[in-house]
């Protein structure tokens, strides 16, 4: 990178559970320690962290004096405590993807970072299945409050008095509460101390928490048909969550109770409200609780980047190494939108490894002239052509699909299992198995998923209710007024995506429907772009078996996952080819000088007779653009012929020591100096060779 200077970035992917996030720690900490300044540990004056005394409460380092890597290191336990939660498949599951820019400065020191996420699974703070759990934070903060925050935030009941986290119990289960081996009290410190080492201070500290527990007590303000019209509280249990949510984000009570159980509808020029029903009105409760959550999210992420990025004063220059870190290709009993939404983008990545490994350098060494067998590989783009549209039918794929029944005002789940299953029947790579009913089937490049529709429309629909973004944006909180001012100003999500439909007769009315599943494509376009300008270098995560074992190896589970990510294939062509490919500018710079001197001169040839073509160009005319098209195979000749001089050079010299080596050809014809550089058991011919495989560009 410091020698390129081009954007790199690692591609961490595997199934849920696979070590993808582990591995994305690792990397982030061994480019935090192997750039850090050697003097920065040992800093006069640089305090090592305290360390919290056993069973009580610590004072969290003071808000933001921890170095640069530090703070770029600890936003991992910040962001996990918040967006990871126990599944099945794993208990720290991230249930967000996230995207780490890490700059560098001239010195190849980190000198900032930022970070982007994808997607948080938002429906985890209503509902969660048995045996998986919430996001972490409302357990820590259940488990590890002091007494007096406890007594603050109204948390004695402990995690069993909160509605949201107990609906793990479904299904005669027990609720899962704490994790193996993990003191959730402990973690609290952690968090709170992440927070601090990102620059949080002791009052945004607070805030947050009490937003946290405002998010918890939402959950247990349960509605009941008032006596008169519309819902009330169920019971003095639900009137004292009222109250605790009413006093955690400092709003009133009454306003509270309106902005939940009532609707207004702007036709024109008169406003009707709306009195809802019991039922309705836990959806708006619902649809609050993850709106609050996802901004508070936002608003972490968007605090540890302001800290982050602003310490380091880098751009996105050509030096920095991208980490990303997206949730891994999943299959349950049960499919729904999350798991659609995590299949398409490991859908979206399979094909961007497809296009560099495969495509790309296939491509390549055929427009080298290399005799080459072309290496087969699966293809997914009809799998992404079924979920997203093709130029020729954009509307006829599932997420279209699924927008198009959302916008109709009284579509059904079952309306959209019967279009899916009907206008996709002859899609490959699409199925409409028999059971369970109104499901479909996706064959994915890691398997078949079945889906089921039933909650595929509630959860595809963002609403954002504007009586609860007018009530919060006037909190007589600062935290929550930032919180929901934004939206305010702007009328809508902070995504700013546009609204795709109304519910009911939609002119004015109190609700803005956003597609979850298009922001996330959007995000996930965004995302591809930014990996098209980096050089990428791929991890691939390996579960080693299902029910994640310590110190058991399933072979065939293994395999399956090696086959479906096309790890196989790739390992034939990195054998067959070139391991190691270079741009001849960055040879120049970098190696050419000690392995082959002659190719830095001829690139500086090139480059004048390009300069030439270039005049001529712009001078324009027939001749302009005739000078231009000699000068451009010119400088491409000139250089393979300039590395091939070099190579051979080089090879000639080496080539008493390096005749033993010499039975190694490997059967196809290469270039001259390829062959050389083969034939040679120097180092410095090899590195010519190598540098003389590159691209020309
Ligand atoms: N390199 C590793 N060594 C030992 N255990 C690991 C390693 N990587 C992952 N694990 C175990 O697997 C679990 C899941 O890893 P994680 O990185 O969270 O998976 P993913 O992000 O792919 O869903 C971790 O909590 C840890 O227990
Ligand atoms: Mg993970």
């Amino acid at each position: 990178m410091m020698i390129d200077e081009q954007r790199q970035a690692i591609l961490i992917s595997g199934e849920s559970g696979a070590g993808k996030t582990e591995s994305a720690k690792m990397v982030m900490q061994y480019l935090a320690h192997r750039t850090a300044p050697l003097a920065s540990p040992a800093k006069p004056g640089a305090k090592p962290l305290p360390k919290p005394p056993p069973g009580g409460a610590a004072e969290p380092p003071s808000a933001g004096t921890a170095p640069i890597e530090e703070q770029v290191l600890e936003s991992n336990p910040l962001l996990e405590a918040f967006g990871n939660a126990k599944t099945v498949r794993n208990d720290n599951s991230s249930r967000f993807g996230k995207f780490v820019e890490i700059d560098f400065d001239v010195a190849g020191r980190v000198s900032g970072a930022c970070i982007s996420t994808y997607l948080l699974e938002r429906s985890r703070v209503v509902s969660i299945n048995a045996p998986e759990r919430s996001y972490h934070i409302f357990y820590q903060l259940c488990a590890g409050a002091s007494p007096e925050q406890r007594a603050a935030l109204r948390l004695e009941a402990g995690a069993a008095g909160f509605r949201y986290l107990a609906a793990s119990a479904t299904g005669g289960a027990a609720p899962c509460f704490t994790l193996d081996n993990v003191d959730d009290a402990e973690e609290l410190r952690s968090t709170l101390d992440a927070m601090a080492i990102v620059g949080l201070g002791e009052a945004e500290r607070e805030a947050v928490l009490r937003t946290v527990a405002a998010v918890l007590h939402l959950g247990n303000v349960e509605f009941a048909p008032a006596p008169d019209e519309g819902a009330a509280p169920a019971g003095p249990g639900a009137a004292a969550a009222l109250g605790a949510v009413a006093s955690l984000l400092e709003v009133a009570e009454p306003a509270l109770l309106t902005a939940l159980t009532t609707r207004v509808i702007a036709t024109a020029g008169e406003r009707i409200v709306k009195r809802l029903s019991a039922a309705a009105a836990a959806e708006s409760r619902d649809s609050l609780a993850k709106n609050l959550y996802a901004r508070l999210f936002d608003w972490l992420v968007a605090a540890v980047n302001r800290k982050i990025s602003a310490l380091g004063g880098g751009g996105r220059g050509g030096r920095s190494i991208g980490i990303l870190d997206i949730y891994g290709f999943e299959s349950f009993q049960d499919n729904s939108f999350e798991q659609l939404c995590i299949n398409l983008a490991n859908e979206r990545l399979q094909q961007q490894f497809n296009q560099h490994v495969f495509k790309g350098e296939q491509e390549e060494y055929a427009r080298e002239g290399i005799d080459w067998s072309y290496v087969q590989f699966v293809d997914n783009q009809d799998c992404l052509e079924v979920l997203e549209g093709s130029a020729a039918a954009p509307a006829l794929a599932v997420f279209p699909l699924v927008d198009e029944a959302c916008r109709l005002p009284r579509a059904t789940y079952q309306d959209l299992a019967h279009s899916l299953r009907t206008r996709l029947a002859d899609r490959p790579r699409f199925s409409a198995p028999r059971r369970p009913q109104h499901s479909f089937a996706v064959e994915h490049y890691a398997g078949r998923v079945t889906y089921s529709t039933e909650l595929l429309l509630d959860k595809n629909k963002d609403f954002t209710v504007a009586e609860h973004v007018g009530l919060l944006a006037g909190s007589g909180s600062p935290f929550v007024r930032a919180l929901f001012a934004e939206a305010e100003a702007g009328g809508g999500e902070p995504a700013a995506a546009p609204a795709i439909g109304g519910r009911g007769r939609a002119a004015g009315s109190a609700f803005k429907l956003n597609s979850v599943g298009a922001q996330f494509r959007r995000q996930l376009q965004g995302l591809m772009g930014t990996l098209n300008q980096c050089a990428p270098h791929y991890i691939r995560c390996v579960k080693p078996n299902p029910e994640s074992r310590p110190g058991s190896l399933a072979p065939e589970y293994v395999l399956e996952q090696l086959r479906a990510g096309g790890v196989l294939e790739a390992v034939r062509i990195a054998c067959a080819g070139f391991p190691t490919r270079k741009a001849f500018r960055c040879a120049r710079r970098g190696q050419a000088s000690s392995a082959a001197p002659d190719l830095g001169l001829g690139l500086c040839r090139v480059k004048r007779w390009r300069r030439a073509g270039s005049r001529a160009r712009r001078r324009g005319g027939p001749r302009g653009a005739q000078a231009w098209r000699v000068a451009r195979p010119a400088r491409r000749t000139h250089v393979i012929a300039a590395g091939r001089t070099a190579c051979a050079r080089s090879a000639r010299s080496a080539r008493a020591a390096a005749g033993r080596a010499a039975g190694g050809t490997k059967p196809r014809r290469v270039s001259g100096a390829r062959a050389a550089c083969r034939r040679a058991d120097r180092p410095a011919a090899r590195r010519a060779g190598r540098l003389c495989s590159g691209t020309t560009s």
